[in-house]
């Protein structure tokens, strides 16, 4: 059955599915600027399809590892994404990774999703480490990590290339006995 946390009237996460293939496509192509700047992935989405070949795999790594990928719905619109890149059990770490369309900037509904990961990782998962990761020049996003007390713990030279340039990577994470619920 597909996850579903309600996190107020207006948000809910629900686990991506392939009925979402749609939606997700046409989100991203009204938002291909504001994502491009970030992520590699953008140029290669092209069609519902490769949308649904993403929502596939996720669907398969939950269930190998439960490493959730989660639709954002605001006022039963698909918005953005959620997710954990991975889970692994032996150190009992996880990544979350999120974006939103740029319209739906601005509104704390990214702080309270990844609140919400949160407690899926911690209390639901049990594991000991969340890491959000991000470049350095996306301040956005650094705020997010920094509005739920994540340490910054390292900087990464040149670990990522976007858009024909090197930039560094910024390692922010929150531990378990830092989190609090
Ligand atoms: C990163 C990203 C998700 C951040 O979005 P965001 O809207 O800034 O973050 P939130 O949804 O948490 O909203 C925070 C903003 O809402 C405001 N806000 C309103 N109500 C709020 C609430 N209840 N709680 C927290 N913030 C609230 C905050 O003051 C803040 O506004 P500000 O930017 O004017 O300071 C978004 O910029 C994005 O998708 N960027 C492109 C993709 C990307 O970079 N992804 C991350 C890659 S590492």
């Amino acid at each position: 059955m597909r996850i579903n946390f309600e996190l107020d009237e207006d948000i809910q996460l629900k686990q991506l599915q392939s009925s979402d293939a749609s939606p997700l496509y046409s989100l991203i192509n009204s938002n291909r600027e504001h994502l491009n700047e970030w992520f590699v992935w953008v140029n290669k989405t092209q069609s519902p399809q490769d949308g649904n070949t993403f929502i596939s795999s996720t669907i398969e790594k939950y269930e190998k590892t439960k490493a959730l990928e989660c639709g954002i719905w605001y006022k039963h619109q698909l918005v953005g994404v959620i997710g954990m890149r991975y889970v692994d059990m032996t150190l009992k770490s996880t990544e979350i990774g999120y974006w939103l369309g740029e319209s739906f900037e601005g509104k704390g509904i990214m702080t309270k999703s990844v609140k919400r990961m949160l407690a899926y990782a911690f209390k639901e998962l049990q594991l000991h480490k969340v890491e959000i990761r991000c470049a350095e020049g996306n301040r956005r996003s650094q705020a997010v990590a920094e509005r739920l007390n994540f340490v910054k713990e390292a900087m990464l030279r040149d670990n990522g290339y976007i858009n024909g340039r090197y930039h560094n990577q910024l390692v922010y994470s929150l531990l378990e006995n830092e989190y609090e619920g």
